[in-house]
Order: structure tokens, then sequence, then C-alpha cells
């Protein structure tokens, strides 16, 4: 596996990669849901590019950005054993250089949710991904259904700017009791990560509704937000039962429909989402 920083040496290692190539990109500190990925595209493609960027673009000014949890060698490591044959791990400077002022927005998708409560982040996500993806030109790029939106979002840049890429976007992995892996439950403490299943519990409620015939979204909503108050150490943001491409908010689910929900549990923000119908 080679590690490479510059973008020069990048273009010049991925040139003698063999096609297809997949790519999955992250922003490190890694999980099985990241390795999910990297098996997909190892299952699917003859040469496998990872990237490792966090991206200051996609955090807030009182985000999390200086406390996201880093850890490159095990990265490195664990790309290494999932059978990765290229890593980019760019610098901020090599991302974004002195002068830099060229953005990327999807507009209507980017609107509701995730974009209402994050202003900023999706333009900070496409961008980045945009520069990834013109670097690494990649045949198929791998992402998480745990970040639904963001996985809707870029499926919408890929069409409308012409990016020769499929995008395939993978199922969520959760630990043993439900929680969806993200690099942000390190920040949980041991009662914290306790309370944090709730997202969980919720969605699985409403689903359960769903399946024993509940078609109004209110009511699902509701269900969901009643879980999440009934846990002491979780304030909800928002809970969603929007349409699956549109991403807006259904009065009656009829097709195929997002249960979605952000959860602060102590200073953590988690999300999670269900697809229905
Ligand atoms: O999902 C992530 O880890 C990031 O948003 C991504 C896609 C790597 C862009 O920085």
């Amino acid at each position: 596996m080679q590690t490479i920083i510059t973008l020069e040496e990048l273009r010049a290692a991925r040139a003698l990669l063999p096609g297809p190539a997949g790519f999955v990109p992250t922003m490190g500190y890694l999980h099985a849901g990241h390795i999910s990925l990297v098996e997909r595209a190892r299952a699917e493609c003859a040469s496998v590019v990872a990237s490792i960027f966090v991206n200051p673009a996609q955090f807030g000014p009182n985000e999390d950005l200086a406390k996201y949890p880093r850890d490159l060698p095990r990265d490195l490591s664990l790309l290494e054993a999932a059978g990765v044959d290229l890593v980019w791990t760019p610098t901020p400077e090599v991302m974004y250089p002195p002068g830099f002022q060229t953005w990327v927005t999807v507009e209507g998708l980017t609107a509701p949710l995730e974009g209402a409560q994050r202003p900023g982040h999706f333009r900070g996500v496409t961008t980045v991904v945009a520069k990834l993806f013109n670097a690494v030109a990649p045949q198929k790029a791998y992402f998480g259904q745990k970040d639904a939106q963001q996985a809707a979002v870029i499926r919408r840049m890929t069409r409308d700017l012409d990016f020769p890429i499929e995008i395939v976007v993978c199922p969520t992995v959760r630990e043993a009791d439900g929680l969806a892996m993200s690099s942000r439950n390190t920040y949980l403490n041991p009662q914290e990560r306790k309370a944090a299943t709730v997202l969980f519990r919720a969605l699985s409620a409403a689903k359960a509704a769903h399946e024993q015939g509940e078609r109004e979204a209110d009511v699902l909503r509701r269900i969901m937000a009643e879980t999440i108050t009934a846990e002491p150490l979780a304030r909800l943001q928002y809970v969603s039962c929007a349409d699956y491409d549109t991403l807006e908010e259904l009065e009656t689910v009829t097709g195929k429909s997002l249960l979605s929900m952000a959860v602060f549990v102590g200073k953590t923000r988690l999300i999670d989402n269900f697809v229905i119908g």
C-alpha cells in the first residue's frame, strides 16, 4: 500500500493503477463501517484508493474540528489489512492552497435536515468530494447510508456535474446494541454510550408502527420524538419522515421514505436513519 500526500504524486501513482478503480473517501479514525466500504470496493474493483482528510470546510465555527479524533498509524494499518492500494492523505494546504475561492454548491437537497442545522456543511462536503473525484478519477465511489442526506447530495452533484463515477451507497454498520458506527461515538462516556441506543430504539419503534400499517408521517415523527424525549441524557434536534428522493417532509407515507434524526447525547451530536416503504 502506498501513502501519498501531494496531488502530483497522487496523480502519478493513480495513473499506474489498473481499472476499474474504487474510491473510499474518509475523514479517518476508521471503524467497521469504513472497512465495509473498502471491502465492497475491493470486491467490485481492480484497484482501491482511499483518502483520509479531516475537511475543515465542512465544520461550522462551533463544531468539533479541533477535537475530531485522529489516529493515522492505526488508520493506515486497517486500510492496508483491508487491501487498499493507495491512500491519499492531503494536508489542508494541499486541498485549499492560498487564494482558494471556488465552491461547489448543491441547492434544494441541502436545504432541510442536516443542511438546516449545519449551515455551510454540505458546501464543504461537495467542494471537497468534487476535488477528490477530480484528483482520484475513480470509476466507482463508496459512501455509507448512515449519512443519508450526504449520499443523496453527492449523487445529485455527480449527475449534475457529469462526473463519470458510479456512486455506491452501503448499509449502515451497527454495534451489537444497534448504535450506528461513527467516529464521533468515541466522545461518549459510558453512561452516554448506553443512552445513545435511543436513536436506534426510536427508529425501530417508528418502523414497527409503519409495518403495522401506520401511514401518517406525523404519527411516525411523534413516536420517534417521544422515544428520544423519554431518555434523560438525550436532547432531540430534529426528527423527520421525508420522501427518500426529494427529502421533503411527508404527510402520508406511500413509497420509499427516510426516517431520520439528529440527537445530542450529552454534548455529542449523533445522527441516524432508516429507510422504509
Ligand atoms: O463522510 C465523510 O467522512 C465526509 O463527509 C467525506 C465524504 C469524506 C467528505 O469529507
